[in-house]
């Protein structure tokens, strides 16, 4: 066969990735995906199953010690364990988000130091950008970095921080020369036990109940000048760079809860009958399983995509990123929705699933930048000329 029609086939090492993940996912993590949202808790058993099969942080590379899983393939991970638990999904999805910064930016030194403990699984890495004040307008942020010597002092507050607490290491936006916006801000490695870091309580979410969201304080935190990421001045840049890759992992996250949705409601339409057969014989039925397939595997296709960008640093990944998290997070809100109506008085109830998923969709559209904000940035390449 000629393997330019080979285009829009996954390889085999990706449908091998694929296959083992979702293995993992059926067996040790969609079963206790209910319980996760109800309680609200960190899906420690999930974490412990990803682990034992390397998928916890599989885009670290091999020499630090990772499973060095490509893009795509991180992606594809992070699609499965979203299918079977949104909150789980987030394991994988925000290591590479923590790690992002370093990967891009990093001296040797620093990946070599932290790295290899997320690749084995002993640490979690979270990203802390965002403020109560900051959120779209993230240069706007206040917490500050002032060099003393050897170090750094790090003082204000971060919010939204997913897996916060749970995580060891911290990757920190801080300004470093104030009053100069996206050219005054510097990116560090800050680490749990640093005296000065506590957090906030638990937010209490609509969805990824099993994944702790909590406010980061940081009191006269005192850090040596080596946990700098890259240069002084220059982290603005670097935040940008890491959301331009991990919003396709929010796409792939999206696509998986969307498949998830639209897996239980296929089964569900053809099991309930009403009017003497299965409600699947009806077309109004058909028509929205129809609408719901459609934009999944366009979301898929362009998460697949962008994910390829991604690898290869595509001088056009920033629109690709945007365009695929903003895509798939409004096709899996659509999807999702869909699913409960499929599912009628049943699909409002908590006895099945796709009220959750429903609910863990949302955060999609909200977060690594809200579909506003990715609108913002795909017009502003598209009148650059650069994408297609
Ligand atoms: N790559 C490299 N450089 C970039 C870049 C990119 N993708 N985007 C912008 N830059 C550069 C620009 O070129 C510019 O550089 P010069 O001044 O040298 O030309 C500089 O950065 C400033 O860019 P802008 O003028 O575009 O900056 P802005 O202040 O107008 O902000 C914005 C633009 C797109 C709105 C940006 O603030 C943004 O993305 N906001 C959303 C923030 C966000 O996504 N937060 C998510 C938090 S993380 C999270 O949610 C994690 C979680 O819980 C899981």
């Amino acid at each position: 066969a000629n393997p330019q029609f080979d285009v829009y086939r996954l390889p085999e090492e990706h449908e091998e990735i694929k296959a083992a993940t979702r293995e993992v996912c059926d067996a040790e993590v969609a079963p206790r995906a209910a319980e996760t949202d109800a309680n609200a808790e960190f899906p420690r058993k999930s974490y412990d199953a990803l682990r034992a099969a390397d998928l916890h942080a599989p885009h670290i590379p091999v020499e630090y010690g990772g499973a060095g899983i490509d893009a795509l393939g991180t992606a594809i991970v992070i699609e499965e364990v979203a299918r079977a638990c949104a909150s789980s999904s987030l394991i994988p999805a925000v290591n590479k988000l923590g790690t992002m910064p370093l990967l891009l930016a990093g001296s040797d030194d620093l990946k070599r130091r932290y790295l290899p403990q997320v690749a084995s699984g002993e640490a979690m890495f979270s990203y802390c950008l965002s403020e109560p004040e900051a959120g779209s307008d993230v240069a706007g942020m206040t917490t500050k970095a002032v060099r003393d010597g050897d170090h750094f002092v790090i003082n204000g507050a971060k919010r939204w921080i997913t897996n916060a607490g749970e995580s060891e290491y911290y990757t920190v936006f801080a300004s470093t020369t104030p009053g100069s916006k996206s050219k005054g801000i510097s990116a560090f490695v800050v680490e749990k036990g640093d005296e000065g870091v506590s957090f906030g309580a638990p937010e209490h979410k609509l969805g990824i109940k099993g994944s702790p969201t909590r406010e980061v304080f940081f009191d006269n935190v005192r850090i040596p000048a080596d946990r700098l990421i890259g240069e002084v001045d220059e982290g603005f840049k670097i935040a940008m760079r890491t959301l331009d890759h991990t919003r396709v992992t929010i796409a792939a996250q999206a696509v998986g809860i969307a498949q998830g949705a639209l897996d239980y409601a296929t089964g569900y339409v053809q099991e309930r009958k009403q009017f003497g057969q299965a409600v699947s014989q009806f077309q109004g039925i058909q028509f929205m399983l129809a609408d719901a397939a459609m934009k999944l595997t366009a979301a898929r296709q362009m998460t697949y995509v962008a994910a390829g960008k991604s690898e290869r640093e595509d001088h056009d990944l920033t629109f690709y990123g945007a365009a695929a998290k903003c895509f798939a997070s409004d096709a899996a809100m659509d999807i999702t929705t869909d699913a409960v109506q499929l599912l009628g008085g049943y699909g409002y109830t908590t006895d099945y699933p796709v009220e959750r998923m429903m609910r863990d969709a949302k955060i999609t559209q909200i977060y690594e930048g809200t579909n506003q904000v990715q609108r913002l940035v795909i017009g502003r390449q598209v009148l650059k000329g650069i994408m297609g």
